[in-house]
């Protein structure tokens, strides 16, 4: 049976805006030649700093842009070269739940207009009944009251307002949710409930999950695998467990020892310099300009994600890093 989700060579450049004098000024590589998959019921995490591409990806997937290279599989099926029209069906299967709840509701519906929207978008001649019946069981799931149906979502606290996202990313039934920072903007409390919730709904629904976040510490007790990018690319993919507790790339390894409240970290790798620009991204490995182990085979040659065991892949030439 073919995955769940495929990526594969996923590459989205963006034009830069032309400068005043008319000339163009070349192209952001937010994603150069990204691959991977995700099963059904299962979590993948994209991690990695600000501006490494994650989002990019996550709107990749949704084609709420046209791709620059690369082909994307949902459930088997190419979605990346369909027409808006033929896109619908796929937007039943692949929902998404942005950062900030307030920007992502419509502040005059409530919250029952809110659930009720997107299942009369996707299904047709459902009965009020039916329909009222589906909204309370949307807000059991999210674990909310179901009077809030009647509430506006200016009413709720972030956390709830997140849990209204949540139950509307549902409404659809799909089968995969991409969750791009969904609870970054969160207090630490609410934000653990919020992640609580999401592994509870995908055992109850058996739902799959792209979760995209830069804080490693909220992704490493919630997720089957990580993958770590670095400048448009995927640097490392791993199961949570190998990734978090012997991580193969220098970058991963650095990413890791600075994340706060890791206490297996030991000394902390403090990388030199500042991430290259996107728009001209260094030759051959991208990591290698801050990379404390790079040589000559580098600056020349992008490494390939490699097997290195157990399915943990890592890009980088080195094969057996110093310890
Ligand atoms: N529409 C766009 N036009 C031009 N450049 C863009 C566009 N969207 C993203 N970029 C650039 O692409 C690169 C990757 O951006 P992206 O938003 O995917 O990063 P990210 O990993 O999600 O970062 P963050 O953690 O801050 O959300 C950045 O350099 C960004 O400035
Ligand atoms: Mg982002």
């Amino acid at each position: 049976m073919s995955h769940l989700l495929e990526v594969k060579d996923l590459k989205k450049h963006f034009p830069l805006k032309r400068s005043w004098l008319g000339a163009s000024t070349g192209r952001v590589h937010a994603v150069d030649g990204v691959s991977f998959h995700v099963e059904r019921g299962e979590t993948l995490s994209l991690v990695g700093e600000s501006g490494c591409g994650k989002s990019t990806v996550g709107r990749s997937i949704l084609r709420l842009f046209d791709l620059t290279e690369g082909e994307v599989r949902l459930d088997g099926e190419r979605i990346d070269n369909l027409s808006p029209r033929q896109l619908r069906p796929v937007r039943q299967k692949l929902q998404v739940v942005f950062q900030d709840p307030f920007a992502s509701l419509n502040p005059r519906l409530t919250v029952r207009e809110a659930l009720a929207e997107p299942i009369s978008n996707f299904e047709s001649g459902v009965t009020s009944e039916a329909m009222q019946s589906r909204v309370d069981k949307l807000l059991d799931l999210v674990r909310l009251p179901r009077d809030a149906g009647r509430r506006y979502p200016h009413e709720f606290s972030g956390g709830q307002r997140q849990r209204i996202c949540i139950a509307r990313a549902l409404a659809s039934k799909p089968k995969l949710v991409i969750c791009d920072e969904a609870v970054s903007a969160l207090d630490v409390s609410v934000k653990a409930q919020i992640v609580n919730l999401l592994q509870d709904l995908q055992d109850e629904l058996g739902l799959a999950l792209l979760f995209i976040s830069h804080d490693l510490g909220i992704v490493e007790h919630m997720t089957h695998r990580v993958a770590v990018m670095y400048l448009g690319r995927i640097v490392e993919q791993g199961t949570a467990q190998r990734i978090f507790a012997a991580p193969k790339h220098p970058y991963t390894q650095a990413l890791l020892s600075a994340a706060p409240g890791n206490a297996k970290a030991g000394k902390r790798i403090v990388l030199k310099g500042d991430v290259p620009s996107p728009v001209t991204p260094p030759q051959g490995c991208h990591f290698h300009t801050r990379c404390p182990y790079a040589f000559d085979r580098c600056r020349v040659e992008a490494p390939r994600l490699e097997n290195q065991g157990d399915g943990h892949l890592a890009a980088c030439h080195l094969q057996a890093l110093p310890v």
